[in-house]
Formats: C-alpha cells, sequence, structure tokens
C-alpha cells in the first residue's frame, strides 16, 4: 500500500509524511527536488524509519516519475510539491508555470499513464490528489457569501493563476480520461516546520528579536486558517472516501483579519514570555504598502467535507499557542533554515 508524494520535504508535505506513517502504517516515496523551501530536517524525526523513501528529484522529470511509478507500484500519488510563495511569484512568475503548471502536468500524464496499465483492481481503487488552494477563487465582496467547491475560478496571482491552471488540466484529466484524480482548495495552514517567508512563522522570528511586524496596508484582509495536522487528516480521509472528479474546501477558523491574527499572536507571546522587553509586542506592528493584487477577503464553505465526517480536531488559539511555542522551543531549526545552513543536505 506505499504511496507517492511530492514536495514531502516541505511544511505540509513533511507533515504529511509523517502522518500518514503514523495513521496507516505503510511506504511513502516522497519525492522532492529540495528546492529552498524543501528541507529535510523537518523529517529528522522520523529518524530512518524503513518506511520512509527520499528521492530526491524533480515531479517534471517523466522518466524519473516513470521509473518510481514502475518500482513502486503506488496505490496513490499527492501533490504537495510546487513552487508556493506568492511574493515570488510577483517578482517571478516564471518558475511558477515552469513548475506548476508545466511540471505539474508532466506529473500527471506519467502518473495517467501508470494507471492506465493498471489491473482493473487496482485501476479503480487508485487517486491522485491535487492540493491546491482557496487562492484561486480570488477575493470576494464584503456582502457575498463564502466559496463553495465550483465557485468559478479568478486568481488574482501568478501563483493563484499558475495553481488554477493545474486544477483545470486534473478536472479536464477525469472528464476526458475518467482519472480518477480530486482536488483539494485549502486555506492559509500553519504550524511547525513552516517556512519563515510564510506569515505565522515571520510574525513569531520578528517578534521574539523586537523587529518590526510589517502588515500589508490596513492589515484588514481576512482570510480562513487551518492547522496543518489537522489538513493531513482531512487529506488521508479524501483519499479514502472523497469522489474522484470531485474538489473539496478545507478550512477550519472563521475569516480573521491579518490585522487580529498578529494582534491575537502578540498577546499570546506577551503571556509566554513575560520577561521579554518587547511586551506589549503589539508595539512592533507595523504598516507597509499593500502587496500587488492582494485579495481582500478569502472565504471558503467547508459543508461538503463535514459528508465525509470531517471536522478540524484541534482548536485555534490552542494549535497557534502551540505552534509560538514550537518556534521558541526550536532555535536551531530556525537558525539553520535563515542562514540557509540546512541546504547542505542537498550535496551530503
Ligand atoms: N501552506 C499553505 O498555507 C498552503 C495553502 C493552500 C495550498 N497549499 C498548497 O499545498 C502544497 C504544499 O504547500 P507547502 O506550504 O508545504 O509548500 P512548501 O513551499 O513548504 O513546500 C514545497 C515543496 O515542494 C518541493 N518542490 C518544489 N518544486 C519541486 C519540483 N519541481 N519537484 C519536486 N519537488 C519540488 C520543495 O522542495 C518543497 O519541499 C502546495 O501545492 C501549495 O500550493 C499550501
Amino acid at each position: 500500500m506505499t504511496i507517492l508524494v511530492t514536495g514531502g520535504a516541505g511544511f505540509i508535505g513533511s507533515h504529511f509524511v509523517r502522518d500518514w506513517i503514523a495513521a496507516k502504517g505503510t511506504s511513502v516515496i516522497n519525492l522532492d527536488k529540495l528546492t529552498y523551501a524543501g528541507n529535510l530536517h523537518n523529517l529528522d524525526n522520523l529518524g530512518h524509519d524503513s518506511r520512509h523513501h527520499f528521492v530526491s528529484g524533480d515531479f517534471g522529470d517523466r522518466t524519473l516519475v516513470q521509473k518510481l511509478l514502475e518500482s513502486h507500484k503506488p496505490v496513490a500519488v499527492i501533490h504537495l510539491g510546487g513552487e508556493t510563495h506568492i511574493e515570488r511569484s510577483i517578482h517571478d512568475p516564471n518558475p511558477f508555470i515552469q513548475t506548476n503548471v508545466a511540471g505539474s502536468f508532466a506529473l500527471l500524464e506519467e502518473v495517467r499513464h501508470y494507471w492506465q496499465r493498471l489491473e482493473d483492481d487496482k485501476k479503480s481503487a487508485f487517486r491522485f490528489l491535487n492540493v491546491s488552494t482557496d487562492e484561486v477563487y480570488g477575493s470576494l465582496d464584503p456582502q457575498e457569501p463564502p466559496c463553495k467547491e465550483g465557485h468559478p475560478f479568478q486568481p488574482n496571482s501568478p501563483y493563484a493563476a499558475s495553481k488554477a491552471a493545474f486544477d483545470h488540466l486534473v478536472r479536464a484529466s477525469f472528464v476526458t480520461y475518467g482519472f480518477p484524480a480530486l482536488t483539494t482548495h485549502t486555506c492559509n495552514n500553519f504550524g511547525p516546520y513552516q517556512f519563515p517567508d510564510k506569515l505565522i512563522p515571520a510574525m513569531i522570528i520578528n517578534a521574539l528579536k523586537g523587529k518590526p511586524l510589517p502588515l500589508y496596508g490596513d492589515g484588514l484582509q481576512s482570510r480562513n486558517w487551518i492547522y496543518v495536522k489537522d489538513l493531513c487528516e482531512a487529506l488521508r480521509l479524501i483519499l479514502e472516501n472523497g469522489k474522484p472528479g470531485d474538489s473539496y474546501n478545507i478550512a477550519d477558523t472563521a475569516e480573521l483579519t491579518n490585522l487580529e491574527l498578529v494582534t491575537h499572536l502578540c498577546v499570546l507571546l506577551d503571556a509566554l514570555k513575560t520577561e521579554s522587553p518587547h511586551r506589549p509586542h503589539t508595539r512592533l506592528i507595523s504598516h507597509i504598502q499593500d502587496r500587488k493584487g492582494h485579495d481582500r477577503r478569502r472565504a471558503m464553505d467547508c459543508h461538503k467535507m463535514e459528508k465525509l465526517d470531517w471536522k478540524p480536531g484541534h482548536r485555534f488559539d490552542v494549535t497557534l499557542l502551540r505552534t509560538i511555542m514550537w518556534y521558541i522551543d526550536h532555535p536551531a531549526w530556525v537558525q539553520n533554515v535563515m542562514s540557509g545552513a540546512y541546504r547542505t543536505w542537498v550535496t551530503l
């Protein structure tokens, strides 16, 4: 019952690999190119677990993917790899198109050919899970209801557009060939091991050092959030009980503005770091020029997931506190990531 995961050395991927091995106990082929966002130290606590097979490589490399599929015969492919940082996509969209569209399409095609060669029982059990984002839906007006699955795509950043493009290719593969693919649209994730170019780790790391906490514009852009371990559980459930061809929205919290989120984080830090000279940490909040194409409001309706008997297992305030404590307790991980030292893995 081996599965193939792409991007398993990234933030969500490393949680997913650990979660899968703990929950299902079967092997994972982890195909990751180890870009700046990939870090094998994220998987240190797996030790030398024989169920984890790391392969350094590009999911867009069809020869490599074909070899892995033929030799390991996975029952599912979970596609978590890719370029994920919006600001980088604004600065230079090209790697996002090459990786998230062209590379992902090469993977999709290779997996589809593998699936077509499977015997009937294995063919009907096989799944391809495409992990996409709520950003494909674009920005909502204040009076609009949260997006349901099937809401029109209106991506506003090159990153979001690259994800939307691949979502369409996945859908076409199901409709045209019956390829058993499913897509998830998930909101902003947070938790341990998240690269510090994302909001929550960036704010924690800056606040601990007494550095400014830069918020785009007025900070009133609103989002749903989810603890990464809750997402992993939802992904497992979709693999087991989801319907091929369907898409699923996955989120936890009600909408929170970035300002509310960062204020909450500062209050938690004040309570944790009673000796800090930077208290109250809200003093560090600063407002910078808004980002180009910044979605004002993103919100998803996740009732479809309730039909799969899923609801988030963790409370937001508890997991936010746990995440802050993890960053406080793992200065070596933070230091490695900030210095780029973790990349020595690539040459080991
Ligand atoms: N983090 C979030 O809040 C969030 C929200 C919605 C959707 N998503 C989606 O979930 C997935 C995982 O996100 P994440 O935050 O863990 O990303 P991440 O940036 O932390 O990790 C991405 C991983 O993909 C690897 N990678 C990049 N290009 C590759 C290639 N060509 N071949 C093989 N590996 C490659 C990187 O080395 C890295 O390990 C992405 O598809 C992202 O779009 C993430």
